[in-house]
């Protein structure tokens, strides 16, 4: 049994290298995939610019303006939520192709708005869009990659996010001289119809094939990427697991968000829910979405605010590119505990910097490690772990739930941030992102496993080891 499409191999021995045209082919489908990535990154970036023109045309106040911004992760909570079952029953590609669809519909709705209500429809929109392909992507990618390659081609999916977020700031940075709000928001459709378009060129995921009884069809996408004997491999193991699955399975099937429960699978849930909470109460997106705020307060202004987000957005995707190149060299753990420790850090010497005062620019400094820290595991490794922990039959509905709490948590801390800051102080409020950070690392050290290159049944092996102290439910190994 296989997260991805394995090559053949022992439980021991290491897997063999996939050939470079199937490799090349892998990555081929992997950038079509995440191009709804690039609209997560994009939509959800755009507004900062946008709402500076938004707010004088509607003539908003500070809650509907905060609202215009914070729909759209309401919309995301319902989009990953509902993405995984739609993706069990229609499959992944076509599940893709309608979020493109729904993407398109939002932004036309944002960017022709006549008034406050119809922008937070199209906003809202929007967010199914986003909820869906953060739940559908890292999925999709784990699904039609060989383990040896699997963690390079799902940080595919974070950098995409971050380029995503980068380009939205410059097209922001473009139009700001018009104050033409609606073609911020237009371009977007671009992406979004390239991914429509583009769909067509996929494969489906052969583990979904499998599963609803396509087997030759599977074999043959399998076949494409690598040798007959490893897809025969693949296969046979798949069909092995499932049998063992159904032996143990209650008499009646589970369906939807319960299977989550399952015994076996509660180990990577409780992994995947926590790290997606972790991730964002560490405090990345209150510097995201309010550098611009935070500098202010430090009495070091740029003349145009949205030059901060710009540079901020230029760290973190360079950095994420340091992390894809990483990945399957040192593997996911050694990069989540080094990003948490730099984070806990950063982030407290953050805290400091308000507390003492120590100026502008070395907050700005510790904003940009603390940036750094983030891009280098924690933003991208998520993402890719999300993708790998899960057993092949629950894993669209499990990526779905740690989507949706990742975005529940992520509309948490954007609500209560500004309100707690004002609380407890903008050095305080850093320290309690430290102290998460730190509840990160030790939860990180005890129970994440490590995935690198590794089939599903290993990457399981492990999972169980760390949380019960016992090996179970591995299964016997294709040869
Ligand atoms: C991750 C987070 C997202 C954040 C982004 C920043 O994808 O899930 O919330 O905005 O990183 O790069």
């Amino acid at each position: 049994m296989t997260t991805g499409i394995a090559t053949t191999s022992t439980s021991s021995s290491p897997l063999a290298e996939v050939p470079v045209e199937g490799q090349r082919k892998v990555r081929r489908w992997g950038i079509i995939i995440t191009l709804g990535s690039f609209l997560f990154g994009y939509d959800t970036g755009v507004v900062s610019g946008a709402l500076l023109f938004i707010r004088r045309d509607f003539g908003l106040n500070a809650l509907e303006q905060g609202s215009v911004v914070s729909v759209l992760l309401l919309g995301a909570i319902v989009g990953a939520l509902a993405t995984g079952r739609v993706a069990d029953r229609i499959g992944r590609r076509k599940t893709l192709f309608g979020l493109a669809v729904v993407f398109v519909i939002g932004i036309a709705v944002a960017a022709l708005a006549t008034g406050y209500g119809m922008l937070l429809v199209g906003r809202i929109v929007m967010g199914l869009g986003v909820g869906g392909v953060s739940a559908i992507v890292p999925t999709y990618l784990s699904e039609i990659s060989p383990p040896q390659i699997r963690g390079r081609v799902l940080t595919l999916n974070q950098l995409l996010i971050t380029v995503g977020l980068l380009v939205s700031y410059l097209v922001d940075l473009a139009f700001s001289g018009a104050q033409n709000w609606r073609a911020m928001f237009a371009v977007g459709a671009i992406p979004a119809i390239a991914l429509a378009l583009c769909c067509a060129r996929l494969p489906e995921s052969p583990a979904w094939l499998i599963t609803n009884g396509r087997t030759a069809r599977a074999k043959a996408m399998i076949e494409s990427v690598v040798d007959a004997p490893t897809a025969d491999a693949y296969v046979e193991g798949f069909q092995r697991q499932e049998a063992q699955r159904r032996r143990e399975r209650a008499p009646e099937e589970k369906q939807g968000l319960r299977v989550l429960l399952a015994p076996r699978v509660r180990a990577a849930l409780v992994v995947g829910l926590t790290l997606a909470a972790i991730q964002q109460f560490g405090g990345i997106n209150t510097i995201m979405y309010y550098a611009p705020t935070i500098m202010g307060e430090t009495g070091l202004s740029a003349s145009n605010s949205i030059v901060y987000s710009v540079f901020i957005g230029v760290i973190n995707l360079a950095m994420t590119v340091v992390s894809l190149r990483l990945i399957d060299r040192v593997g996911r753990r050694p990069l989540l505990l080094a990003s948490l420790a730099g984070m806990l850090v950063t982030v407290a010497l953050l805290g400091l910097s308000f507390v003492v005062p120590l100026g502008p620019v070395v907050t700005l400094v510790f904003m940009l490690l603390y940036i750094m820290s983030f891009a280098i595991g924690m933003g991208p490794v998520f993402w890719v772990l999300l993708g790998e922990i899960f057993p092949p039959r629950e894993r669209a509905e499990g990526v779905g739930a740690g989507s949706m709490v990742n975005w529940l948590s992520n509309f948490v801390v954007s609500l209560a941030f500004l309100p707690v800051v004002t609380a407890i102080g903008q050095g305080q409020t850093f320290w309690v992102f430290a102290v998460i950070c730190a509840v990160g690392l030790w939860f990180v050290a005890r129970y994440v496993p490590e995935t690198r290159n590794r089939r599903f049944d290993q990457v399981n092996a492990d999972l169980q080891t760390r949380w019960t102290g016992r090996a179970r439910g591995t299964a016997p190994q294709p040869a």
